[in-house]
Formats: structure tokens, C-alpha cells, sequence
């Protein structure tokens, strides 16, 4: 049964290979006050740059960069570019990248006006926004987080050892988003992965909750079987354009709010990943792939109906002659043959984590408990040990 709720996404969205142009069109609605935030520097080496400077440019714009926006922004960053926003009297913040430049543009979008300090308001605190905001607007080149179209904003601190997402709301979703799926096409083979696997993730965190039949399950399986066949697709032929073109999709549609509505939700795969990112800043899809399936096994005697349907209905598992723990467990066995078929990488340790830091991955991982099974921090422990 679904549950009350109220659907709005702002965010319009560009979508294809000549989605760039639309720019133009949208700069007239904002003042001249520009801020063009990007990362280390791939969209210069790609050429981007230069064509968002010049429609800017063109448009009279005055142009602030903020540029070095690293992967897992950190709270540092942020007051670097929220002192920046400030002072420029800046009208629109321009997010040139992936899901860290585009979740820091929002973090900073509601922090330039902040007369306290944002870390602890809206990531230690999870306050809502009370002063004024900038608006942003996004051209995504890396796909996998769904930042493009939703209020998520993960800041890390380095210093205190957390890394947290604030959910905002729709005040600060980008006002526009352009999605070319060409631009992804020069992101290295590891980043490239690691998104899919975040989409992948983003699906199973909304799907593994609840026993109910909701229409978002059925939306979401079609969505994980079409990334499934892309994903083959793109690691064969990265400009594969109808697979990327797929997937930018998919990813989009996994975390624009939509699937999650009227439905729970677990999202324990996700604080995991984010306690193990604050310890050794490894790149977020990844460090989803080296808990996930720990944590699913670990859980599946508790929701084994749900296990057993995601392997019939996304993983086309064979049910004859079979009892509905071996059904469940072949559908995992499935999905972890995809992701070493894809090039993940499958356990933490490969990813910087030490025996020493388990115990503080666990004291870091939020509790949740929207999933079949409320983990304790033994329990997580255990998980993380399972992923070393
Ligand atoms: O910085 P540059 O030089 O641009 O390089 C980036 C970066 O090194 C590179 N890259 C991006 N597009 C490229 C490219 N390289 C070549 N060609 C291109 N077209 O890729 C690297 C990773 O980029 P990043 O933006 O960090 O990746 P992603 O999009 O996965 O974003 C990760 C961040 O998003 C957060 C994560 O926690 C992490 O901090 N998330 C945000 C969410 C949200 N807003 O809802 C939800 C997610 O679950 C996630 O937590
Ligand atoms: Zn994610």
C-alpha cells in the first residue's frame, strides 16, 4: 500500500547530444553573477571548459571559477567556495562535473548565507535551510549519483573522520540539469564502473524495504535490468551511445525521488560506504561494491520473499526444483558475477582499509532502520570484517 506523500522535482532537464545548447537560453533567466564550479581539471583536458566559458562569454557573464573541487568534497572546500559565493554576489552557481561538484555546489548554494557554520547546521545537525539560497544549475559528466535531478549533498571531514549526506529540499535541486551522455564518454574505465555501480546500489537501497506490492518495485527492476544489459554493453565499448545514454538515464530516474515515494527505504549499504569513504577517501561507487554483498547476505534471511523476487525478476534466476533461500541466494551470486565482470573492486582492504580502522568504520556508520534488518554496531563490525 502506498503510503501519503507529495511528489515535486523541480529540476528540468536537457537531455542528448545537443544539450549544451540550451545554456544559452538559461543564463538569460539569472543575473550576471556567474560562478563556474568545477573539478581537477578534466573538463579542460575534454575540451568542456572552453565551450561553457565562451557561452558565458557570449552571455556577458561576469565568471567566478571555483576550480579543485575534489572528489568527497570536504567541509574546507566548502567554506572556501561559500566565502567566495558571498563576497562575488554571486546569481547562479554553475556545476561543471560529477556528483562532487555538483553535490558541493549545492552545499555551498545554501551556505554562502549561513551566519552559522554549515558543517555543523546542515551536516552535523541536519537543519533545515533558513537563509537564502543561490540557485544552481548543473552539466553533469559523470554519471552514477543522480545529483543531476535531487537535493543530496555529501561533504566529508577529513579532520573529524565523518562523511554525511543532507537531503535538501526543493529549493536547492538543481534548476537545471544538461546531460550529454558524450561527455561521459573520457571518464577513466574505474570511475565509469564505479558509477554504474552506485545506480545499481541507489535501486537495491530503495527496493530491499518493505513486503508490500508497490508500483516503485516494478519501475525499479525494469531499471536495474536495462542497466544490467547497458552496463555490458559500455565496459565492451565505452561510446557505446546507446548504453551510455541508457544509463545516464537509469541514473537519473534511481535517485530523482520518485521510486522512493509512498515506499520505506534502507539506505545501510550507503552508511557503510560513506563510514569506509571518511577513512580512506576511495571513490564512492566503489566502496558500495565492497560492502554490499556482505551486507545483503548478511540480511537475506530476513527478507528472503524480496531476495527471491529480485532473482527471478531481474536476474531471470531458474526457480525449478529449488527452496526460496537458494532462489534468493542465486540471485546474489548473480549480481556478484556482474560486478566482477564490470571490474569492481569487491573487498575494503583493496581500498585503503586496515584492519585498526574497523572499529572506527563501525563508530562512523549510521543505523538505520528502514531495512529488513536494523544492523547493530557489532553486526557492522562483522560486515566490515566480511568485506576486508
Ligand atoms: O575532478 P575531475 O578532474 O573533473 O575528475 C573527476 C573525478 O576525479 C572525474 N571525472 C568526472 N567526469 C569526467 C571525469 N574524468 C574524465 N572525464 C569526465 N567526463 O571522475 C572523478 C570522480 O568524480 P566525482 O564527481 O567524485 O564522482 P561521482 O559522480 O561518483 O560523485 C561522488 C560524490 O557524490 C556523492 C558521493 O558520496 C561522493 O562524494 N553522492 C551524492 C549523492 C547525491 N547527491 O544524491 C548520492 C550518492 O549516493 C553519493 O553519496
Ligand atoms: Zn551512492
Amino acid at each position: 500500500m502506498l503510503g501519503n506523500f507529495t511528489y515535486c522535482n523541480p529540476t528540468k532537464l536537457y537531455f542528448g547530444e545537443k544539450a549544451l545548447e540550451n545554456l544559452k537560453d538559461e543564463m538569460g533567466k539569472y543575473g550576471e553573477n556567474i560562478m563556474f564550479v568545477y573539478g581537477g581539471g578534466s573538463i579542460k583536458k575534454n575540451g568542456l571548459y572552453d565551450k561553457v566559458m565562451a557561452i558565458l562569454n557570449e552571455c556577458n557573464k561576469n565568471v567566478t571559477e571555483l576550480s579543485g573541487v575534489m572528489p568527497n568534497p570536504t567541509a574546507e572546500k566548502l567554506y572556501e567556495g561559500a566565502r567566495l559565493a558571498r563576497e562575488n554576489d554571486i546569481d547562479l552557481i554553475l556545476a561543471v562535473g560529477g556528483g562532487s561538484v555538483c553535490d558541493y555546489s549545492k552545499a555551498v548554494s545554501v551556505s554562502a548565507y549561513c551566519e552559522e557554520n554549515p558543517w555543523e547546521k546542515y551536516f552535523l545537525r541536519m537543519e533545515d535551510v533558513s537563509n537564502k539560497t543561490i540557485p544552481v544549475g548543473c552539466i553533469l559528466t559523470m554519471v552514477g549519483t543522480g545529483s543531476e535531478m535531487n537535493g543530496g549533498s555529501v561533504i566529508t571531514n577529513h579532520e573529524q573522520k565523518l562523511k554525511i549526506g543532507h537531503v535538501f529540499g526543493e529549493e536547492v535541486f538543481p534548476k537545471f540539469s544538461i546531460l550529454n551522455p558524450v561527455l561521459t564518454y573520457t571518464l577513466p574505465k574505474y570511475q565509469m564502473v564505479a558509477g554504474f555501480f552506485d545506480i545499481m546500489n541507489h535501486i537495491t537501497e530503495q527496493y530491499f524495504s518493505g513486503e508490500d506490492d508497490n508500483t516503485s518495485d516494478y519501475i525499479m527492476e525494469g531499471l536495474m535490468k536495462s542497466l544490467i544489459k547497458s552496463s555490458r554493453a559500455a565496459v565492451k565499448n565505452p561510446e557505446d551511445y546507446e548504453a551510455r545514454s541508457n544509463i545516464m538515464w537509469i541514473a537519473t530516474w534511481a535517485l530523482n525521488t520518485l521510486v522512493a515515494k509512498g515506499k520505506s527505504t534502507d539506505w545501510e549499504v550507503h552508511m557503510i560506504g560513506q563510514a569506509v569513504g571518511a577513512y580512506t577517501d576511495a571513490t564512492h561507487g566503489m566502496t558500495l561494491a565492497a560492502v554490499a554483498l556482505p551486507y545483503y547476505r548478511y540480511i537475506l534471511p530476513y527478507g528472503i520473499q524480496k531476495f527471491k523476487r529480485f532473482a527471478i525478476n531481474v536476474w531471470n534466476v531458474n526457480t525449478d526444483g529449488k527452496s526460496d533461500e537458494e532462489i534468493a541466494k542465486e540471485g546474489l551470486s548473480q549480481m556478484e558475477d556482474w560486478m566482477r565482470e564490470i571490474g569492481l573492486v569487491m573487498n575494503i582492504s583493496e581500498l585503503g582499509a586496515t584492519d585498526e580502522m574497523i572499529e572506527g568504520i563501525a563508530n562512523a556508520t549510521f543505523l538505520l532502520d528502514g531495512g529488513y534488518k536494523t544492523l547493530t554496531r557489532e553486526e557492522v563490525i562483522k560486515i566490515l570484517k566480511e568485506s576486508m
